[in-house]
């Protein structure tokens, strides 16, 4: 089998030493790894496989040799670095938002539309991670019933915000004085409506990815989607509360049938023992679990339910690795 030479860019941040991790567990045909972070960590190591492997300092001349690069380093990173690692023949595959709604950049959730990888010109984009849980247990609906209007509400974890907002809410849970503030109001004990910044209408960045992303995934333009995106002070997991109206009838027990055959998604259903899909049991797991599945009685054909799922596997690095093994399964490169 062949080899490949991986470059994780932001390689010390929450995403990237998680791919590190996830590239380690499922075996990636990594033949050299190259880790980059910004210059403060350059000369730190990272354990790859069971030897330190050092993190350099990003530059443009960082990606010869590279054949695939993950970036996750924020969105400014990607923009500039992105380009000199395609240059250079890498397949970027992208975590950031700077990418992900432009026209030549497939947009990627392998269970929904690994399709869509056969399309890039050298990126490829990793999608929101509140928005990847919510179409890996929406593409079996939508195949079936067809959604009309999705209503979404998110309860997302501290480390979908980075290391920073890690430091903030255990520095506010130990009562730390001089805290660095992630978010502009405390966060430990604490519920924000509020997650990246306001843009126009009084919705949030966030709020808006998911609805453009999730159109764009599901390659359905037609689907209505409302979000509101909400911080808690949960270490890790996103949970939603899904609300969706379908064009078609359906029965619960062929919801059931359809999720319990869905590739990626756990049934977490069992209300009489207090069994439902919870942050603290999704740690370190790949699937999006789904409870809580009810039928919506005020409108025709509506569907109530509860999704959560570790937003830095699922959400973010085994999404990018699975993507990387589509293409090389696709290319057979
Ligand atoms: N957290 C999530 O659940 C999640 C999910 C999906 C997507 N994402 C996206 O993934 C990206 C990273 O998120 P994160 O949570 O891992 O953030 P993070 O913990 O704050 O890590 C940021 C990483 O970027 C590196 N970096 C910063 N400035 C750099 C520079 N000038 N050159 C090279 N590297 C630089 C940092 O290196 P130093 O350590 O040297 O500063 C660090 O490795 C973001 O775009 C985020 O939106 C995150």
């Amino acid at each position: 089998m062949k080899q490949y030479q991986v470059a994780v860019v932001g390689a010390t941040g929450l995403v990237g030493r998680k791919m590190i991790q996830v590239l380690e567990e499922r075996k990636f045909p990594v033949e050299k790894l190259r880790l980059f972070a910004s210059a403060k960590s350059a000369g730190t190591t990272i354990v790859f496989n069971g030897k330190p492997v050092d993190v350099d300092k990003l530059t443009k001349e960082s990606f010869k040799g590279i054949d695939i690069a993950l970036f996750s380093a924020g969105g400014a990173i990607s923009k500039e670095f992105a380009p000199h690692a395609v240059k250079a023949g890498a397949l970027v595959i992208d975590n950031s938002s700077a990418f992900r709604m432009e026209q030549d950049v497939p947009l990627v959730v392998p269970e929904v539309n690994p399709q869509d990888i056969l399309k890039h010109k050298g990126i490829i984009a990793n999608p929101n991670c509140s928005t990847i849980q919510m179409v890996v247990a929406l593409k079996p609906l939508h195949d079936r019933w067809k959604i009309k209007r999705i209503v979404v509400s998110t309860y997302q974890g501290i480390t979908g915000a980075g290391k920073k907002a890690v430091d903030q809410l255990e520095g506010e849970l130990a009562k730390r004085t001089n805290v660095e503030k992630k978010f502009p109001h405390p966060i430990a004990y604490n519920v924000l409506p509020q997650i990246d910044v306001f843009v126009d209408g009084g919705y949030t960045k966030e709020e808006v990815k998911m609805v453009n992303e999730t159109k764009k995934i599901m390659g359905d333009d037609s689907i209505k989607v409302t979000a509101t995106c909400v911080r808690v002070p949960v270490t890790g997991g996103h949970s939603e509360s899904v609300n969706v109206e379908f064009e078609k009838p359906f029965s619960l027990l062929e919801v059931l049938d359809a999720l319990g055959k869905a590739p990626g998604v756990a049934i977490q259903d069992d209300v009489a023992k207090s069994i439902y899909p919870m942050p603290i049991w999704s740690h370190e797991k790949d699937d999006v679990f789904v409870g809580r599945i009810r039928r919506d009685e005020t409108i025709a054909n509506g569907l109530n339910f509860w999704i959560v799922s570790d937003n830095l596997r699922k959400g973010a690095a085994t999404n990018a690795v699975q993507i990387a093994e589509e293409w090389i399964k696709q290319f057979k490169i």
